[in-house]
């Protein structure tokens, strides 16, 4: 992949000397999912495909941004004076959002730089492309300017990017999960207080398939900040009666004896399903711990039915794959993954059977939906890296 982007660096513009090539993953979370942004658990793990940037310094302040998937756009030009939003600019605002942000924690860049970015996750899949490229920004920032920064770090300045100069509300779950990515290890993360553990994904016969609905999701559009706004309306209602900072302090148990104190019957079951999906994804774990990978399926499965019936954030293209995946021989668990409304659910399929769930959900998927869903078996590799 080096050569190739040295090659397209070179096509773009006119020599290679001097550049350097860097990679960041895309993510998957397995489990744990709206969770983030109510201070509880999620378990993702950072995967083989990412976003690649071949990056050359200037002696100017000129930014010089060009990327394969969106040859359209041609070369995006402008400069470290200009960090503002500016929607013509369209992807390369996540670059411009991360150096704006590492500038604000006085991480200041003194000359600009070209750069040609490739990508090979599925654009909008909901596998974190974004949080992809601000975090391999933010990891070329580091290594050119050799800023003192950790990792974790460049996770949270990326999120400040994505909330405060590109407009999404997004938790920190995608971010931290590609700059801590570690190879075969998903991360369980308590998003309260950013501690983490590694855990080794052992799947024996079986691997991680992700199937991609084909159906594109915009986080802007979709309601993500909407059930945000529900969930702090709950948490609100919940401080006034009892002592709790997030949803995630809540038991099950806890939760079943105070949801009265909600009254609206939207807001109990979008806070059920935080209260429960934090508990389920510690015991995900924990089963992930005994090697009791059917149980951890069946998590998995519990998860998406609480995200389609007390979250709804699945709609149509989700739930028919999903639900089908269930029906097929040899699968462990299958859920959405991500933000929902579209792009991607996550299933762990016995590698003999691999083959017969992919004919035999795709036809079943575009029988139903009317076109194709596309099918990824993937490996869990490293955070960024310099190639
Ligand atoms: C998106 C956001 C994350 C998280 C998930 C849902 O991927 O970027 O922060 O909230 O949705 O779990």
């Amino acid at each position: 992949m080096k050569n190739r982007m040295l090659l397209e660096f070179e096509n773009i513009f006119g020599n290679s000397e001097d550049i350097k090539v860097f990679f960041a993953p895309g993510r998957v979370n397995l489990i744990g999912e709206h969770t983030d942004y109510n201070g509880g658990h999620v378990f993702p793990c950072s995967l083989t495909v990412g976003t690649y940037a071949a990056v050359r310094e200037r002696n100017d302040r000129n930014l010089n941004l060009y990327s394969v998937n969106f040859e359209e756009l041609g070369i995006i030009k402008t400069s470290l004076d200009k960090l503002v939003y500016d929607k013509a600019d369209d992807w390369a605002n996540y670059v411009k959002g991360v150096i704006w942000a590492f500038e604000k924690e006085n991480y200041i860049c003194n000359t600009g730089f070209d750069v040609v970015f490739y990508g090979n996750i599925p654009n909008k899949s909901g596998l974190s492309s974004s949080a992809s490229l601000e975090v391999l920004t933010g990891f070329f920032l580091k290594t050119f300017f050799k800023f003192n920064i950790e990792l974790k770090e460049i996770a949270l300045l990326s999120q400040m990017a994505e909330n405060e100069f590109v407009g999404v509300n997004c938790g920190i779950m995608d971010q931290f999960a590609i700059a801590m990515g570690k190879k075969d290890n998903a991360i369980f993360l308590n998003t309260s207080n950013l501690e983490y553990k590694y855990a080794p994904i052992k799947l024996e016969d079986a691997k991680i398939v992700i199937i991609n609905t084909n159906k594109q999701r915009a986080l802007e559009d979709s309601k993500y900040n909407e059930r945000r706004k529900e969930c702090e309306e709950a948490l609100n209602k919940f401080k006034e009666v009892i002592n709790i900072d997030s949803l995630a302090d809540l038991t099950e148990k806890k939760f079943e004896a105070n949801k009265h104190i909600l009254e609206n019957p939207l807001l109990i079951k979008r806070a059920k399903h935080a209260v429960y999906e934090n508990q389920r994804t510690i015991k995900a774990v924990k089963c992930l711990e005994n090697n009791d990978i059917e149980q951890f399926g069946e998590l998995m499965n519990q998860s998406h039915i609480s995200l389609k019936d007390d979250y709804e954030v699945t709609g149509i293209e989700l739930d028919t794959i999903v639900e089908a995946a269930w029906l097929e021989e040899g699968v462990v668990g299958a859920r959405m993954t991500g933000a929902g409304f579209g792009g991607c659910a996550v299933s762990i399929v016995k590698e003999e059977s691999i083959n017969r769930f992919i004919e035999n959900l795709g036809n079943h998927y575009k029988k139903t939906i009317g076109y194709e869903a596309s099918f990824y078996i993937v490996e869990i590799g490293n955070g960024p890296i310099v190639l």
